[in-house]
């Protein structure tokens, strides 16, 4: 029995049934690279679903996590730790956004939006509670966002769902984001700047200006999911920058930790004021290993020219597949490092996925049929140019 065999049984064997993953096991990764039991080495556009901002086994990355390591890991929130103060310092730095509280995963973050929304209200006395969201969304698995969540496959499994939660609206509607607007009891809108687990569906300037404007006529609240947009995949640090605009919440995870589990649910003074001790909490969210990694990430990703970078590659990268002429594509976009190919069908895209690993390139399909890429930030050009070098050769054979 192979290594891979071995894992494979095991796996089977003791893991929950929960996702059906390809026939390969990743031992070590470096840079943008990832090798498998096997000794292949892949070129990774995947990076943990946007992830691995810095790639793998980065000095930056490394560093602080062993340090932090050596000293702490966790203490628990009943006392004071710096790194805590000083990531959230990094991900509000040059925003109007004021104070974070720190999860653990995307979800956990906009949760925390949610019950921050609800509460704001509360404390105002105002009967607003329902949140909006969109369909084709995704906002995570916990109940609350799993409901937020714009998709029935998703969540039609929990029934009953949490009231008040799942008011989809169709995404990039102007009439429709008004009238959802119009119901006095809508505490939040919560949106993703660009749908990702859709098929890196790009939330139009108009759209996302006008979803700005109309909530704060009504009093409304408006939150951002960047889980994946956020710490520079889109070549700004938050992508609501293209826009902008000041959404009252924003939350992020993936990318901020650079390969630790630590998200964020960041928000405005008056809104994060909204919750006091004892409100929102969790045991491990904020604690000195996640967050003194986060805090160099984060820092890295903000040191100068870094996401004038990440702008150029991902420019490179896009009109590098619009290059490529094919019927079966029908639409390149995204912005920064996270770019999608809609393909003409599901089985097209499958097929260009398994073609391409079979040549040592990580991709990945989301929304059934977009081809997506959202590689490590430091993915260099020659990289690039040698997946696109194979991708075409792909489309040439099939
Ligand atoms: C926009 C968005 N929100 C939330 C989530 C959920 O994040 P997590 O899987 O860390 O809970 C994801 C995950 O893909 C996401 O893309």
């Amino acid at each position: 029995m192979s290594k891979f065999d071995q894992i494979k049984a095991r796996d089977k064997k003791y893991f929950m049934n929960t996702y059906a993953p390809y026939d390969v096991a990743f031992e070590r990764g470096e840079g943008c690279y990832l090798y498998d039991t096997e000794g292949n080495k892949y070129l990774d556009f995947l990076g943990g679903i946007a992830v691995n901002a810095l790639g793998y086994n980065h000095p930056v990355f490394v560093d602080a996590l062993t340090e932090q390591a050596k000293k702490v890991s966790i203490i628990s929130n009943y006392f004071y730790n710096e790194n805590r103060g000083l990531m959230a310092e990094q991900l509000v730095k040059d925003t109007h956004l004021s104070k974070v509280f720190f999860g653990n995963s995307g979800a956990e973050a906009n949760e925390c939006a949610i019950k921050l929304a609800r509460k704001y209200f509360k404390v105002k006395g105002e009967n607003r509670f329902k949140i909006v969201t969109a369909l084709k969304s995704f906002h995570g698995r916990t109940l609350a966002t799993v409901t937020a969540t714009g998709q029935e496959k998703y969540n039609k499994a929990y029934a009953p769902l949490p009231e008040g939660i799942g008011i989809y609206i169709p995404y990039n509607d102007e009439e429709a984001l008004k009238n959802a607007l119009e119901d006095n009891e809508v505490a939040a809108i919560m949106l993703e700047p660009i749908q990702g687990e859709s098929g890196i569906i790009e939330g139009t300037e108009s759209y996302i200006k006008l979803a700005d404007k109309l909530t704060k006529e009504k009093g409304v609240l408006l939150i951002l999911d960047e889980v994946q947009t956020g710490a520079g995949r889109t070549g700004k640090f938050w992508a609501f920058e293209h826009y902008g605009v000041t959404p009252d919440i924003v939350t992020c995870a993936k990318g901020i930790g650079g390969g630790v589990p630590v998200a964020a649910c960041m928000a405005t003074e008056n809104v994060a004021n909204a919750f006091v001790p004892g409100d929102h909490g969790t045991t491990f969210g904020s604690q000195p290993l996640v967050t003194g990694v986060g805090y160099a990430v984060c820092k890295k990703i903000r040191e100068d020219g870094f996401l004038d970078e990440v702008a150029f590659k991902g420019n490179y990268l896009k009109d590098g597949l619009k290059k490529i002429v094919d019927t079966r594509i029908l639409e390149v976009r995204g912005k920064g490092l996270m770019v999608g190919v809609e393909m003409e069908s599901p089985e097209v895209a499958k097929d260009i996925y398994n073609r391409m690993f079979k040549k040592g390139f990580i991709l990945n399909v989301a929304g059934g049929k977009v081809l997506r890429f959202v590689p490590p930030l430091i993915i260099t050009t020659e990289q690039i140019d040698s997946m696109l070098v194979a991708l075409q050769e792909t489309f040439q054979e099939m």
